[in-house]
C-alpha cells in the first residue's frame, strides 16, 4: 500500500491519529473512523478459500488480503490495532491479547520449553513474578531472579546453556528502576555469537510504565516488547488488553499460541483502544507527566516524607540512565507518570495516610491499575505485588511502606492539595 509508506515517514504524533490511513484489513474508505466488527465467524465463499485461510493463518502474505475465519484466530478491528501498535513501537509486527498477563504468559510460553531458563530482573509486577515462580516451573521452565543491571551476574547467567530469555521491565513496577538497555542487549548479542540460531537468547521487556511516548526498546536492540494496553495506552480505565511487539519471524508462533490458549482481546476493546486510547495517548501522557513532575517535587520537599523515587528528580539513583533512555519521540526528557514515595514513620502511619486519602480525597482514588485519566494511589507490598512472599520482598526491593502514585489528568493543584491535607493528619 502506498499509504503505508507515507505513514512510515510521518511523526509518531500524526501516526497515532491516522495509523496506516487505509487498512488492508478492512475496506472503510468512506469512514473517517475504522469500523468495529461484531461477528465471531466469517462467511467463506468456497471450501478452497476456507482451507487456504487455515493453512495461511498466522503467516499471511503481505500482498494478499487476509482471509478472516473466526475471531479467536484474528479479526479486522484487532488487526488494525496491531498494525498501529507495531508502527508506534517501531516493531515488525504486533500480536494483541486479552490482557497484559495474556501477552506475557503467551510470549514466554512460546519462547521457552521444559529444561530451559528465564533470567529475570528481581523486581517485577506481582503477577509476572507469580507466573515465573508458580506456573512456569510446573512446565519445567526454571527462573533466576537477579539485578539485570549487574552486568557481571548477567554475563554469568548468559553463559548457562539453558538460558533462553532475559526478561525485565524497562522502568520497573513499582520501584521505578531504569534498565540499562544498551548494555544488556549488547551482552546478549555477544552471548548469542557463540550459540546456534535454535539456541539463541531473546530479550523480552515490559514497557508498560514508559509507553512508546517515553521509550522505544526496539531502537535499543530488544527483541520483544510487551504492553499492558489496560494502562496508559487504553488510558480511560474501561478496557483490558495486552500486546507483544515482535519480530516477524515469531508472528506465526504467537498467533498460534493465542489461538490455542484463547487469550484473545474482544473487538470492542480493540476498537476503543485504537480509536480513543492510541489517538489521545501522547497528549494525556505528557499532561500527566507535567503533573507528576510537580507532585514529585512537592513530596520531596515535604517534611513528613522520607523519600521519593521519580526518574525526573535529580535524587533518583539512576537519573543519568533515566535521561538517556526516557525520551519522547522528539527527544525531550520523559520521566513518566508514576511516583513511589515513603513517609517518615512506621507502617501504621502509611496505612493511616492511605486510608485518609481513600476516605477524604476527591482527586485521588485508592485503586490498582495505572496510567489512567484518574489519579490512583496504592501500596504495592500489600496489593499489586502481594504475590511476592514476605521472605523474598527484600530481594525484590519492595519496601512494604512504599506508596505508589499514578498521576491522572486532574488539575495538579487539586492533587497536591489532597496530598497536603492527608499529610497534615499523620
Ligand atoms: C508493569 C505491568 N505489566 C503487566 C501488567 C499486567 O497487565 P494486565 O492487568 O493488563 O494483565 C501490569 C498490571 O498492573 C503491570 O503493571
Amino acid at each position: 500500500m502506498t499509504k503505508k509508506r507515507v505513514a512510515k515517514a510521518k511523526s509518531p504524533r500524526t501516526q497515532a491519529i491516522h495509523g496506516e490511513f487505509l487498512s488492508k484489513s478492512w475496506e472503510f474508505s468512506h469512514h473517517l473512523i475504522p469500523p468495529m466488527t461484531a461477528s465471531t465467524t466469517f462467511r467463506l465463499e468456497s471450501l478452497q478459500r476456507g482451507a487456504e485461510g487455515f493453512s495461511t493463518f498466522g503467516a499471511p502474505s503481505d500482498k494478499e488480503k487476509p482471509i478472516w475465519i473466526y475471531d479467536r484466530l484474528e479479526e479486522p478491528t484487532t488487526k488494525m490495532l496491531e498494525d498501529q501498535l507495531a508502527l508506534l513501537e517501531k516493531g515488525e509486527c504486533a500480536v494483541t491479547f486479552g490482557s497484559g498477563m495474556g501477552a506475557i504468559a503467551s510470549t514466554l510460553m512460546s519462547l521457552l520449553t521444559s529444561g530451559q531458563k528465564v533470567v529475570a530482573h528481581k523486581t517485577l509486577y506481582g503477577c509476572t513474578y507469580s507466573l515465573l515462580t508458580n506456573w512456569l516451573p510446573r512446565l519445567g521452565i526454571r527462573h533466576a531472579m537477579m539485578d539485570v543491571n549487574d552486568l557481571k551476574d548477567l554475563e554469568a547467567e548468559l553463559a548457562d546453556p539453558t538460558t533462553r530469555v532475559v526478561y525485565f521491565e524497562t522502568v520497573s513496577n513499582p520501584i521505578l528502576e531504569i534498565a540499562d538497555l544498551e548494555k544488556i542487549t549488547a551482552l546478549v548479542k555477544t552471548a548469542n555469537k557463540k550459540r546456534s540460531k535454535e539456541e539463541r537468547i531473546y530479550t523480552v521487556v515490559d514497557n508498560t510504565f514508559a509507553t512508546p511516548w517515553a521509550l522505544r526498546p526496539i531502537e535499543w536492540g530488544v527483541d520483544f516488547v510487551i504492553q499492558s494496553l489496560t494502562k496508559n495506552i487504553s488510558g480511560f480505565g474501561t478496557e483490558m488488553g495486552g500486546a507483544v511487539i515482535a519480530p516477524k519471524s515469531h508472528e506465526s508462533m504467537l498467533r498460534v499460541a493465542r489461538k490455542d490458549f484463547g487469550a484473545i482481546i474482544h473487538p470492542y476493546s480493540a476498537w476503543h483502544i485504537l480509536v480513543y486510547g492510541i489517538s489521545t495517548q501522547a497528549i494525556r501522557f505528557e499532561q500527566q507527566q507535567d503533573s507528576a513532575i510537580a507532585v514529585a517535587k512537592f513530596l520531596e520537599s515535604h517534611p513528613k516524607v522520607e523519600s521519593v523515587t521519580y526518574p525526573g528528580l535529580k535524587s533518583h539513583q539512576q537519573h543519568k540512565l533515566a535521561k538517556k533512555y526516557l525520551k519522547s519521540p522528539e527527544g525531550k526528557f520523559a520521566p513518566g507518570t508514576m511516583i513511589s514515595f515513603k513517609l517518615k514513620g512506621d507502617m501504621k502511619k502509611c496505612q493511616k495516610f492511605v486510608d485518609d486519602i481513600a476516605t477524604n480525597s476527591y482527586a485521588i482514588t485508592l485503586a490498582v491499575s495505572l496510567g489512567l485519566t484518574k489519579t490512583l494511589i496504592e501500596v504495592p507490598g500489600f496489593m499489586t505485588h502481594s504475590a511476592i512472599p514476605d521472605d523474598k520482598r527484600d530481594h525484590s526491593g519492595i519496601d512494604p511502606r512504599a506508596i505508589r502514585l499514578s498521576i491522572g489528568l486532574e488539575n495538579v493543584v487539586d492533587i497536591i492539595g489532597d496530598l497536603s491535607e492527608a499529610l497534615k493528619k499523620v
